[in-house]
């Protein structure tokens, strides 16, 4: 202590000095984000809202909605201006009900989003854009959603959706994942099969954003190879900093620069550090990492709150996003490059999508099928096998005269049977 003693006229006012300054930078970091409103690429409420409450809402107040790491209270102090939010079914209802389980969280969200003021359903970049709301986006999380049909994916397109990504933890009969890279798809040798380089293919002509979070990386390679559109990766991080499957390894980091893509950084814990434990500084190291190799261009946000469970100390939930900004600032990122990271890097993109649709809007619907041996399960009815014989399915192919015939019989056996 008596050593000190003699500097603390001087140590007083640096230290005053030094409070200013990360005062000053709070004050920077609120300007940014109330100049260039965040659009983050992934959250996942709705899984939590169909997990708690059965997706009823009139059992939760979403303003201050505790047991998850987003409410709307917490998305206004976050500067949160648009959300993608993410309609994700687990890959165990593939073959099943996942297109129902879709449809009930596509449904879910637009429930949401019109029933409080604060947000505002759009569908174009010029929506985000108008809007002093918070925007909500719609994507859908796995490819497994589609059930392998174009015809569905047009429909969610139809019903608001602007984002696909083409698998979650699961291969779909077309995609590959990257949770089972060593598990390859025993039928096709093909990480993005003939029929998944048409729903590349559809989802440029439709306008719908390709998401490659989750795809293995042959898959992603060969998507950005074909897309005509720029391709996201909605929430994943730098596979350099943490070697997860579920982060983007250089070479892709390079081809999305290529592409005018866009990696959003997952703050998920176990993909930041590879612990369950992390700190702001780590996420920070991704996003200086994805800029030294794409560009800054090419960073984005993707959360992924209420996705997983395990978020970095100082960024608990979606109220603390100003703290990664201060961090970012910190290490001397330029206001321009922060403003892009936060809102204009998406903006570009879903405009350049939007884009390629208008450029596309002669050309007709696909109309390809999947090869039925490649979703061969219980849960789909062939229809190319001959109907099973209810007499009725046949007239098609029969003779007019015994076509009456037949309308006739069938005609009397009604009357017997149910009396009129
Ligand atoms: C939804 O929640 C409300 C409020 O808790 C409750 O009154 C209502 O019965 C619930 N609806 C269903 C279908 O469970
Ligand atoms: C969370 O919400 C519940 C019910 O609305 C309330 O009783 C509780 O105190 C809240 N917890 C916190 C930590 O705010
Ligand atoms: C976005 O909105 C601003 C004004 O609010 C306008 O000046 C700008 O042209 C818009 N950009 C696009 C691409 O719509
Ligand atoms: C299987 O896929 C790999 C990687 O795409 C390719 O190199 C190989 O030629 C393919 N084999 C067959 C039989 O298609
Ligand atoms: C990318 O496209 C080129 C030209 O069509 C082709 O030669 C190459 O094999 C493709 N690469 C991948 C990874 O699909
Ligand atoms: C943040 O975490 C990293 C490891 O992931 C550690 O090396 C570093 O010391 C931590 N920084 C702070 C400020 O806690």
């Amino acid at each position: 202590m008596g050593f000190w003693a003699p500097f603390y006229p001087v140590l007083f006012p640096l230290l005053l000095l030094s409070t200013r300054l990360v005062a000053q930078r709070s004050k920077k970091v609120i300007e940014i984000m109330e100049s260039a409103r965040l659009i983050d690429g992934h959250n996942d409420l709705a899984l939590q809202l169909r997990r708690y409450f059965n997706n009823n809402l009139t059992a939760v107040d979403l303003k201050t909605l505790n047991k998850t790491n987003t409410n709307i209270n917490k998305l206004k102090e976050g500067n949160v201006g648009a959300q993608m939010w993410s309609s994700f079914v687990l890959c165990s209802a593939q073959h099943k009900d996942a297109v129902r389980l879709t449809l009930e969280q596509i449904d879910v969200i637009k429930r949401m989003c019109t029933k409080y003021p604060d947000f505002e359903l759009v569908t174009t970049s010029e929506g985000i854009n108008k809007t002093k709301k918070i925007a909500c986006l719609i994507s859908i999380e796995g490819g497994h959603s589609i059930d392998s049909s174009l015809a569905a994916l047009r429909m969610f397109y139809e019903l608001g959706v602007r984002s696909m990504s083409l698998t979650h933890d699961c291969h779909t009969p077309w995609a590959e994942s990257a949770a089972e890279k060593h598990n390859r798809q025993s039928h096709r040798n093909a990480s993005l099969s003939k029929f998944g380089q048409e729903v590349v293919k559809e989802m440029n002509r439709l306008g719908m954003i390709i998401d490659l979070s989750h795809t293995s990386s042959n898959t992603a390679k060969m998507v950005l190879n074909i897309s005509r559109a720029p391709a996201i990766f909605s929430h994943s991080s730098a596979y350099a900093i943490c070697q997860h499957h579920r982060n983007v390894p250089d070479e892709l980091l390079k081809m999305i620069k290529k592409n005018n893509g866009l990696v959003m950084v997952n703050f998920y814990s176990g993909f930041v550090s590879c612990q369950k434990l992390s700190n702001i500084s780590r996420v920070a190291d991704h996003f200086d990492h994805i800029k030294k190799i794409a560009g800054y261009e090419s960073v984005g946000i993707g959360g992924d709150y209420d996705g997983a469970t395990g978020f970095p100390q100082g960024l608990e939930d979606v109220s603390k996003y100003p703290a990664l900004i201060e961090e970012l600032l910190r290490r001397k990122w330029p206001e321009k490059e922060l403003k892009a990271v936060l809102r204009y890097n998406f903006l570009r993109v879903f405009r350049s999508v939007e884009k390629v649709k208008e450029q596309l809007k002669d050309i007709s619907s696909s109309e390809m099928e999947i090869p039925f041996e490649d979703v061969n399960n219980p849960c789909r009815l062939n229809l190319k096998k001959p109907f099973p014989n209810l007499g009725l399915s046949l007239s098609k192919t029969m003779p007019p005269a015994l076509n009456i015939i037949h309308t006739v019989i069938l005609y009397i056996v009604s009357i017997i049977l149910i009396g009129y």
